[in-house]
């Protein structure tokens, strides 16, 4: 046809590019995950990961104020334990005035119309770094979508929307979903992630949380027994169509980048929203080689967050929701 057809008309100046885009990022697409550390005042800078802090309970006060007066309106909270907190059983989850409880209370209070999401794992609390209970050669499985459970109705009952289980451990979404239905926390949702990947990137959020693994009794230092393995994709359908049944309200994918092939099939399979995480690894990524002036920072962010949108994210957890949003302004 060429040259009655040529593409390239669509492409000639800014206004008709804008005209035709597919995919548009907006404030709402967005997660922030937070840090939250004991203590006040504190905003402390996480090594791996530039222009990334822990913050005090005080701090996230007026970061959520900053976050909602940008139109970011979701949160997803993590919290870094004492060490003399840590147990192999996560005794400290279920403590009603634990770190995470009041955290989501500090939101709630600072900015009620502020979604606010729980990370639900053992893992910050685990004196193993594991994300469940440690048992003779295993990571148990029911015995820790019990403690889930438990941890899941603690999280509600402090006033959180949603609780996000990043364990991968089999069964739990039902378990979570039936606790909070007995407890009458029947409109508390789950966001499952639940094609979890056992996967590299997630080093410099270890550093954030001090939760790496650790030796313990006789299993394995990673988290390969129980996240899934990177060069599989039908196993990750089976686990997000499995959590569908059981109750899940958003299915993730984990990480983002290195896995979109996942993201569109799993966008293709099911019709709940499909979340991504955009995780530690690859922020610190982009982050080291912008400071080496290798790439550029914004235009490389912009097209990683358009990219896990146009591979069918409807939710995008990411480390970058600040900076990207100040830049749609
Ligand atoms: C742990 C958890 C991890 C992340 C979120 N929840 C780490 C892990 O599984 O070891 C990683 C997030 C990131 O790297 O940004 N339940």
């Amino acid at each position: 046809m060429y040259p009655l057809i040529r593409n390239r008309r669509l492409r000639k100046n800014d206004a008709i590019r804008h005209l035709v885009r597919e995919t548009i990022l907006t404030p709402s697409d967005f997660l922030v995950p937070l840090f939250v550390v004991e203590g006040k005042g504190i905003k402390e800078e996480i090594p791996s990961m530039p222009n990334y802090y822990r913050m005090s309970l005080d701090q996230l006060e007026k970061e959520v104020l900053e976050l909602w007066g940008m139109g970011l309106c979701g949160v997803l909270l993590f919290v870094k334990v004492p060490d003399n907190l840590k147990d192999n059983k996560g005794t400290e989850a279920l403590n009603k005035d634990g770190l995470m409880q009041r955290a989501v209370k500090t939101v709630k209070n600072t900015c009620p119309d502020m979604l606010v999401m729980t990370d639900v794992a053992l893992d910050p609390y685990s004196s193993y770094g594991h994300d469940g209970i440690v048992g003779a050669g295993t990571i148990l499985n029911d015995e820790t979508s019990e403690v889930l459970a438990e941890m899941s109705v603690s999280h509600a009952k402090a006033g959180a929307d949603f609780v996000a289980p990043s364990d991968m451990m089999d069964g739990r979404i039902l378990t979570i979903r039936e606790a909070l239905e007995d407890e009458g926390f029947t409109d508390t949702g789950i966001m499952s992630y639940s094609a979890k990947y056992a996967s590299a990137f997630y080093g410099p959020f270890r550093d954030a949380l001090d939760s790496a693994p650790v030796d313990a009794l006789d299993v394995p230092k990673d988290k390969k027994t129980y996240q899934m393995d990177a060069a599989n994709r039908f196993e990750a359908l089976r686990e997000t169509q499995m959590d569908v049944e059981e109750g899940a309200d958003i299915v993730m994918v984990k990480p983002g980048l290195a896995y979109l092939d996942i993201v569109r099939e799993i966008r293709n399979e099911v019709d709940v929203p499909v979340a991504v995480y955009q995780v530690s690894g690859e922020y610190a990524m982009l982050k080291a080689a912008a400071e080496k002036g290798w790439l550029d920072h914004d235009s490389v962010m912009m097209e990683q967050l358009i990219s896990i949108k146009r591979a069918g994210a409807s939710i995008i957890a990411s480390y970058f929701a600040k900076e990207a949003v100040a830049l749609m302004s």
